[in-house]
């Protein structure tokens, strides 16, 4: 399975900061943000990752990056989204490097306390349709939300002002080979964008979207309430980690 991060768009919810910088480069308590979804990747034993930049800013990725090393790679791989034409736009632009395998994505502002094992080992081994990763929270309007049934997703709604539950879809996804044809056929939304909650509903209207729910926390880091509270919970688990050992 290969990785992919989507660190692209214009991060204008973190302005005046991403005015010099791209938002994914950004600290979250002692690290830059991209760190974090490179690192579940990574954790999960992906090692041929993709990283979707953007903006004025998108060198300053290999300056701080390069190939990975800092984190146990060999090689980082990079493309560049021109604009911010929405989350399933930039990973469209992965297609041919995809190249028909089965992928993990990770929205380059998420941050997961565990791993997204064992609903993606449940995914690698059998690698058909698509697999979301849910977790209920307090603020479900600022997410795609789930509609269920039981355990079962049958409805995904971006950012509703009257959610259906507290189960908010995370930014991590796996898919087959598929999602490349889906984003082909996708219209802009609203708010101009290629949205991936259009991806996951297509998934489900063919009976081929799996989901999982999370352990452990998990938060965005795109505003600036969300990013403080990644960085107090990155150094809370830290200190609870050198606890531990
Ligand atoms: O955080 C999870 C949420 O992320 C999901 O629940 C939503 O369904 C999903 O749409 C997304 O919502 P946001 O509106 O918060 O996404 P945002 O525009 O902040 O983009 C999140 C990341 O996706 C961003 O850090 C980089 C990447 N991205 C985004 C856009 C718009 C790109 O790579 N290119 C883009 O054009």
């Amino acid at each position: 399975m290969k990785g992919i991060v989507l660190a692209g768009g214009m991060g204008t919810r973190l302005a005046p900061l991403t005015h010099v910088t791209n938002k994914h480069l950004l600290p979250v308590y002692d690290r830059p943000m991209v760190d974090y979804p490179l690192e579940t990747l990574i954790t999960a034993g992906i090692e041929e990752i993709m990283v979707v930049t953007g903006g004025e800013h998108a060198g300053d990725f290999l300056k701080l990056m390069g190939n990975g090393e800092r984190l146990g790679l060999r090689h980082l791989n990079y493309t560049y989204q021109k604009g911010h034409g929405g989350i399933a736009e930039a990973l469209g632009l992965c297609a041919h490097w995809a190249d028909g395998e089965p992928i993990c994505v990770i929205l380059g502002d998420n941050l997961f306390e565990y791993q997204l094992s064992p609903g993606l080992m449940a995914f690698a081994d059998d690698p058909k349709g698509a697999m979301v990763f849910l977790k209920q929270v307090h603020d479900p309007e600022r997410f795609g939300v789930a509609t269920l049934e039981g355990d079962r997703v049958v409805d995904i709604t971006e950012k509703p002002s009257q959610p259906n539950s507290d189960w908010a879809v995370t930014g991590a996804y796996c898919y087959d080979a598929e999602v490349f044809e889906i984003i082909k056929t996708l219209k802009p939304s609203a708010r101009g964008e290629l949205e991936i909650t259009d991806v996951n509903n297509a998934y489900l209207q063919r009976g081929m979207l799996q989901a999982h729910k999370l352990d452990g926390w998990w938060t965005d880091a795109g505003t600036f309430e969300s990013l403080l509270r990644a960085g107090n919970l990155v150094a809370k688990s830290g200190a609870n980690k050198s606890h531990e050992s």
